[in-house]
C-alpha cells in the first residue's frame, strides 16, 4: 500500500552492524528513499570518507556529520548512519525528532569478523578490544533509539523485514 507521507526509518548502530545493505533492502521492499549519511558526506566533498578523514581529521567530520544530521528530510526515507554519528554533537536526539530510530545490536565479535581486514573504515585498527572499547562508549547513546534490534543469527533480509514489519509498511 502506498502511503502518502510515512515517517523515516533510521537505521543507527556500530560500523560493521549492517545498516546501510539493510537499510537497501528495506527500499527495495518498500516505497522509502535510500540515504546514507556517509554518502552524502562523500558525494558534497567528492572523497572518500578516509579521504575526508585523512585530509581534515575528525573532528571537521564531525561537524560534517551533524550539518547532515539536522538537514535529512523529514519523511518517506529510510536512512542509514555512520557508527559514531549518534554519540557526537546532540545528533541522537536530532535522529529521534526525524523518525524511527533502529540499533542494530551485535555483539562485537560478530562486527569484528565482519570487519577484520577490511581497510575502508578510518577508526578501525582491526583489534577487537579496540573495537570493543568503542562498543562500550558508544551503547550510552545507541540505547535511546526508539527501537533495539537484535542481529546476531539473523541475515539482512530477516532484519530488513523485522523493521518492515514494525513499522507496519
Ligand atoms: C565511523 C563509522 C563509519 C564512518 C566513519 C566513522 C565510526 O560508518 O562514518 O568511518 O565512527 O564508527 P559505518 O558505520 O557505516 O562503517
Amino acid at each position: 500500500m502506498i502511503k502518502s507521507s510515512t515517517k523515516n526509518i533510521i537505521l543507527i548502530g556500530m560500523m560493521g552492524s549492517g545498516k546501510s545493505t539493510t537499510a537497501k533492502k528495506i527500499a527495495e521492499q518498500t516505497f522509502l528513499t535510500h540515504l546514507d549519511t556517509d554518502e552524502l558526506i562523500s558525494a558534497s566533498h567528492q572523497k572518500s570518507i578516509q579521504d575526508i578523514f585523512d585530509a581534515f581529521g575528525e573532528k571537521q567530520f564531525r561537524d560534517m556529520e551533524h550539518k547532515v544530521a539536522k538537514n535529512l528530510p523529514k519523511e518517506n526515507h529510510v536512512i542509514s548512519t555512520g557508527g559514531g554519528m549518534p554519540c557526537y554533537h546532540e545528533n541522537m536526539d536530532v535522529l529521534n525528532n526525524n523518525g524511527i530510530t533502529f540499533y542494530l545490536s551485535s555483539p562485537v565479535d560478530l562486527l569484528f569478523s565482519r570487519l577484520k581486514n577490511k581497510k575502508n573504515r578510518p577508526l578501525f585498527k582491526n583489534q577487537l578490544d579496540q573495537l570493543e572499547l568503542f562498543l562500550n562508549e558508544r551503547l550510552v547513546y545507541y540505547e535511546k533509539a526508539h527501537v533495539t534490534i537484535d542481529i546476531s543469527g539473523k541475515n539482512v533480509d530477516q532484519v530488513a523485514l523485522e523493521i518492515i514489519d514494525f513499522v507496519n509498511l
